[in-house]
């Protein structure tokens, strides 16, 4: 049976750090509130000549370096992002320019926080139509250009960071993606949304000035969701393989709060030593959050071949997604 597999992943952040006590003097907010209620302590800011698609692009040359794979080797690249460096072009074009990918083609899937699952999935049905390719799947944001700076409900929760895999088909039966479980419900779509700059509110000054060109949430809304669909997509993902929870050895949840991920283990009842959890250095990175914790926990030795690991993403749209995979 053809599977795909991850034969390397990368990941990056950029240099500037941005700590709780700091925004203690932008917003009126304190590290303490933070940390109880995110598990946040800093996160990394993008400054002036750091782009989502150069970041992306320096995640996928540690990854394809892992791999042993050559970029003119790649034959599709694919990225979940919601900061693009432009509409058009889309980000995966401009990797494949940074790379100088010369043989493949890039777009971008738009899915929030569920943006590298979504990706992952896709790559994984072309790798098992066409084995012998090689395809990069990416989560990359700088969310710090769609965060509004004022508004402490928000802007004490997102950082930026990028993550990448290189996946290829594999004839080992006892590794490699298992299957991808993808979901989205876009009435709730209100709940956690971007307002302005697409074709119901145009870019304007009055936008600009009234800053809806960022990320609108209702947290506790959104919370309540995000709960209760990861450990349903979760469970989706363990039933559909006849394995429990037992039988996961790494968990890796999208990292927006620690409170989520606590409470969404608990119903999985996988112990909390099983779930990967470094939200405390980058905060909520969006489509990046996952491939940069799988690029941490591979390169760490945290996770062995033959390892069961398990990928869990909810944001907005809302979308939700988990793919389980032996490594
Ligand atoms: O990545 C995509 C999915 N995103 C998520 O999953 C995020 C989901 N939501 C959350 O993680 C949480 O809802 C938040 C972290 C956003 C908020 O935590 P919460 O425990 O739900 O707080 P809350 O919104 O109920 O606010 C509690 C209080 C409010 O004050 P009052 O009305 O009780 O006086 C807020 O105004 O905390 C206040 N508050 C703050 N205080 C200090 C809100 N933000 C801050 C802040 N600093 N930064």
């Amino acid at each position: 049976m053809n599977r795909s597999i991850i034969l390397g992943t990368g990941s990056a952040v950029p240099k500037k750090i941005l700590t709780n006590q700091e925004l203690e003097s932008m917003v009126d907010t304190s590290d303490e509130w933070i940390s109880s209620r995110t598990g946040i302590k800093q996160r990394h800011i993008a400054e002036d000549g750091d782009t989502t698609s150069l970041l992306a692009a320096e995640a996928t040359r540690q990854a394809l370096e892992m791999a042993g794979v050559k970029p003119e080797e790649v034959d599709m690249i694919v990225v979940g992002t919601t900061s693009p460096d432009m509409i058009m072009p889309n980000t995966g074009a401009l990797v494949q320019k940074h790379l100088g990918a010369s043989n493949a083609f890039g777009f971008d899937v738009y899915a929030a926080c569920s943006g590298f699952v979504y990706a992952l999935t896709v790559a994984d049905k072309f790798v098992k139509d066409k084995p012998e390719s090689k395809v990069v799947a990416i989560g990359a944001e700088l969310l710090s250009y769609i965060t509004d700076w004022q508004d402490r409900n928000t802007c004490v929760l997102f950082g930026d960071a990028a993550g990448a895999a290189v996946l290829s088909g594999t004839n080992d039966s006892d590794r490699g993606i298992l299957s991808t479980h993808l979901h989205s419900d876009g009435r709730l779509w209100e709940l956690l949304h971007i307002p302005g700059g697409g074709v119901v509110y145009p870019p304007s000054g009055e936008m600009a000035e009234r800053r809806d060109h960022c990320i609108r949430m209702h947290g506790n809304e959104v919370f309540k969701h995000a709960v209760r669909s990861m450990a349903d997509v979760a469970q989706e993902a363990l039933t559909a393989n006849e394995l429990g929870p037992d039988d996961v050895d790494l968990f890796i949840p999208h990292q927006a709060n620690i409170r989520i991920m606590k409470k969404v283990a608990e119903r999985l009842e996988i112990p909390l030593d099983r779930v990967y959890v470094n939200i405390e250095r980058y905060g909520n990175t969006s489509s990046a959050t996952i491939p940069v914790a799988l690029d941490e926990a591979n390169r760490s030795g945290r996770l062995k071949p033959g390892d069961l690991v398990l990928l869990d993403a909810f944001g907005g749209g809302f979308t939700w997604g988990a793919v389980m995979m032996r490594w």
